[in-house]
């Protein structure tokens, strides 16, 4: 009983704004009492008014009943979408047995301005004051009069850097928009809906801006990377009931000034002079005489495009747990987490009083901030007091990366109420939990949730704190799995993979960060080294991995229709720049911070070359492409065959013989039946002769509990995953982690401190063991046939000391959940959770399994189910 549409959705998201998708898709779920519940139909209507779908009338797309189990992915198929429009839809589901759910509620999504000659703006900045090497942020503001009742007021918006958008002194709109983007290439513009924001009468409009990455510091490479100062470009559309229509865009007759922000950088954090405040300029009636004329810019020639990213907001506030006072006089807080985004501080004070807010992510042996590893990035703002009573702050255009915070020349004695946390990221919604019966392993998922929310913002950056939080690539494709498990990454991955695209090389070459923030341009690699070179083995195949991930973990085709020829150049220039298959031995970064084994470069390029060609045949033949699927198949046989002719010995031995050599040959398929017991075996006895301890780095980590736990040796995935000694995850949190390290040996009891050139305290890479526990040790994993989760594989691993698991993952089609327990007697106890509409295949470890208390038929451990909850027993000793 109860058959329900709930959570309609468009392009993934819940009624937006602003689309260039001219045939956007609809999500739904089904909700039921029922087991077993299934959609034989559904249909949507979608109309420009909500009066019109009140009717039942869909005047722009009436589907018909269409006689199918789809929820996801329905492509709008009605008549053309236009500029600006407002569409309203809802749809309607028969269950399998013909009754038909109430119609869903009514969403709606709008376009955005679809062709360039609708941007009637120009760009504006202000000209840079000369001799400053960080420059004051611009405010730009422009005044206007509405007159009569308004039906609609849109502002369309972008900026070459950062902008924040300000209506009748109102803040609109999220942090650090328009996000990154090879800005060369393309900005991407947001939408907003400001109807109730306007009043009759005068108003006013305007922004601050903030160099960003655009003309900030990026990574290592300076400031300016792509322009000098930042410039912004607005157009308000208002419609009146009358049917009168107004523009207020940017031009030469807005007013610029600067203000209080004496600059904002992302890498070099922040000055502030409250002295210098502009009260009142983001409101009507403000005396502007004193500004100045904008500087225009001539115009911009990279592609204006509807934002894909997942807005970057504060998720959450954190209190600090402590406070003390330093020999020097200032104040240390421990924020009891490693976090990213920034710190509110409230102050009294003397005008003209300096506070500093210094950042760092741990503490010297002497209690002092660990600066060491921020290189020339600068984790600190400065406030410079008004002297008004209570003043309240937070920077506008940085972010820092950071567990302690000190405050130097507070006036007076600070509190655990003088600062918070500020939790900044990409805001994409939790989809994933998961807890055990281990302290010490939660805290590990912790710490791997915590590493990916601050290192997602804008693109799946690197680290938080020192001058890099890059895009880099290889991090994103060991990591995608885990983090689409965690979180809904399907238009933040979908945004990087667009970033991956646009600076793919004219050879097919995909780069190692993206964007590549002008390195190729500026040529700022060493061409005879190759490093940075824009095909790193494990770095380019993010081009591929990334794709595929997304259509497994969201049924996403039409990535895969998008990307499929950059995917086919990619490999093609894998296949070009190979002898007789196998990839040269130039300076990849090889296993990328590997713990004393060194994996050779034409071992490591040659096995992701395989994996390349491997993904690549099966994206071909999810979209139909039977004769591209027989020949990625083929190469991929026949890589692996060079691969064993090269570094295969008949013992099972491969050349390097580190883990990670065992662990990709194993994972990409690259071995014979005969070779692989040998290779497990080999692995095994690594491990062994290392006290039962990991040496992989980047590229093998991800793949070295699967790879274990798929030959037999779960035994062996629990000890690595609990083994506290160094090297170890557990090694981290036994000594205080609550992020994931950048290496290994971040900090030892034996060295301290690595060198501090590079070393993270947050960097998610070495987290991607999360893929393990969801798939494996929950056993919670999709099915490649069915993909999105249409029906999932339900294969629980119990083992090691954990004796219990509860996780689940929020599909598109709703919640899965499996949970176990594993009694010292042996006695393993399944409850599994299928949402509606969707099936799982379960496999039940042990013997003498029941399923809702009956026994199952004899030698029967699977079971092909839909919907609904289950209880399986059975017994493992
Ligand atoms: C970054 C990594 C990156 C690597 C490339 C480092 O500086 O922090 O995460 O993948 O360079 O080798």
């Amino acid at each position: 009983m109860g058959w329900r549409v709930i959570d309609g959705r468009t392009e993934y998201m819940v009624n937006p704004l602003g689309l260039d998708e001219r045939t956007p898709r609809f999500f739904w779920k089904l909700q039921s009492n029922d087991r077993d519940a299934s959609q034989s139909a559904y249909r949507i209507l979608v109309a420009s008014s909500p009066e019109a779908l009140g009717r039942d009338e869909g005047e722009l797309w009436d589907s018909g009943k269409v006689a199918s189990d789809r929820t996801a992915h329905v492509a709008y198929e009605g008549k053309p979408l236009q500029s600006e429009g407002k569409y309203y839809w809802k749809v309607r589901s028969w269950n399998r047995g013909g009754i038909a759910s109430d119609w869903s509620e009514i969403n709606y999504w709008t376009m955005g301005l679809l062709s360039r000659e609708e941007w009637k703006g120009a760009w504006i900045g202000r000209k840079a004051e000369p001799n400053v090497e960080l420059q004051p942020s611009p405010y730009v503001r422009k005044e206007f009069r509405v007159e009569g009742d308004i039906r609609r007021a849109t502002v369309y918006a972008t900026a070459l850097g950062l902008y924040e958008l300000r209506v009748n002194g109102r803040t609109i709109g999220d942090k650090f928009a328009p996000g990154f983007t090879d800005y060369d290439k393309r900005v991407q513009t947001q939408t907003f809906d400001v109807t109730p924001w306007l009043t009759e009468g005068d108003n006013a409009i305007g922004a601050v801006l903030g160099d960003g990455w655009y003309s900030g510091t990026v990574g290592f490479l300076g400031n300016h990377v792509y322009g000098e100062r930042p410039f912004f470009l607005l157009q308000m559309n208002i419609e009146y009931a009358d049917g009168r229509r107004e523009s207020v865009a940017t031009d030469g007759s807005w007013r610029t000034a600067k203000g209080p922000i004496v600059y904002s950088d992302m890498i070099k954090g922040e000055t502030y002079d409250a002295r210098l405040e502009l009260t009142g300029w983001d409101r009507p009636g403000y005396d502007d005489s004193g500004w100045e004329r904008p500087d225009v810019r001539a115009g911009y020639n990279g592609l204006l495009t509807a934002t894909i990213e997942p807005p970057i907001r504060v998720t959450q506030t954190l209190k600090p747990l402590s406070v003390h006072k330093t020999e020097q006089g200032t104040y240390i807080y421990d924020m009891g987490q490693n976090m990213v985004g920034w710190t509110e501080l409230k102050v009294r004070g003397a005008r003209g009083t300096k506070v500093t807010i210094s950042h760092a992510e741990m503490l010297n042996p002497d209690g002092s901030l660990y600066l060491d590893n921020l290189r020339v990035a600068v984790q600190q703002e400065h406030y410079i007091l008004k002297g008004e009573g209570e003043e309240r702050y937070e920077p506008s255009f940085t972010f820092h990366g950071f567990r302690y915070v000190e405050l130097i020349g507070y006036p007076g004695e600070p509190n655990l109420d003088t600062i918070a946390g500020k939790v900044v990221h990409s805001d994409t919604r939790p989809t994933g939990s998961l807890r055990t019966s281990d302290p010490m392993v939660n805290q590990l998922i912790s710490n791997i949730a915590w590493g990916q929310q601050g290192n997602f913002l804008s693109v799946p950056t690197d680290c938080p704190q020192r001058d890099e939080r890059l895009g880099w690539t290889g991090d994103a494709q060991i990591f995608a799995r885990t983090a689409s498990y965690n979180m809904d990454v399907s238009r933040f991955f979908a945004k990087f993979m667009q970033d991956m695209i646009d600076c793919q090389q004219p050879s097919g070459a995909f780069t190692d960060v993206a964007p590549d923030a002008g390195w190729i341009r500026h040529k700022m690699w060493n061409t005879r080294l190759n490093w940075f070179a824009p095909d790193n083995a494990g770095w380019g195949d993010a081009g591929v991995v990334i794709p595929w991930t997304l259509y497994l973990m969201y049924g996403d085709k039409r990535i895969l229709e998008t990307h499929y020829e950059a995917m086919v150049r990619w490999v093609e220039y894998l296949r070009t720049n190979s002898t007789g298959l196998i990839r040269p031995d130039y300076a990849n970064y090889g296993d990328w911070l590997s713990i004393e084994a060194d994996t050779p470069n034409e071992v490591l390029a040659t096995a992701y070359f395989a994996y390349s060609a491997k993904l690549l045949s099966r994206i071909a033949g999810a979209l139909g492409k039977t004769d591209d699927e027989e020949t990625y198949s083929r190469l991929h046989g026949d890589i692996a065959d060079a691969f064993r002719r090269a570094f295969v010995s008949e013992d099972g031995r491969i050349h390097g013989g580190t883990q990670t050599v065992y662990v990709l040959a194993l994972q990409f398929g690259l071995l014979t039946e005969p070779l692989r017991e040998l290779a497990i075996r080999h692995l095994a006895e690594d491990i062994a002769s290392r006290g039962g301890r990991l040496s992989t780095g980047f590229l093998g980590v991800g793949y070295l509990l699967p790879a274990l736990t798929d030959n037999g040796r779960t035994d062996v995935a629990y000890g690595l995953l609990t083994q506290e000694e160094f090297p170890s995850w557990m090694y981290s949190i036994k000594h205080g982690a609550t992020t994931i390290w950048e290496r290994w040996d971040g900090w030892t009891e034996h060295n301290g401190f690595q060198t501090p050139s590079m070393n993270s305290f947050n960097h998610y890479s070495l987290g991607s063991v999360g893929e393990w526990m969801y798939r494996y040790m929950a056993g919670i994993e999709a099915d490649p046939k069915a993909p999105g989760f249409r029906r999932a594989i339900i294969q629980p691993r119990p083992g090691g000391r954990i004796a219990s698991v509860d996780a689940s993952y929020e599909s598109l089609y709703g919640t899965y959940k499996s949970s176990w327990t594993l009694d010292a007697d042996g006695a393993f106890k399944l409850r599994v959770l299928i949402p509606a509409n969707a099936a799982a295949t379960i496999h039940v470890p042990g013997n003498r399994i029941s399923i809702d208390g009956q026994p199952a038929a004899e030698g029967t451990s699977s079971f092909e189910l839909g919907s609904g909850s289950y209880t399986f027993e059975s017994r493992l000793q």
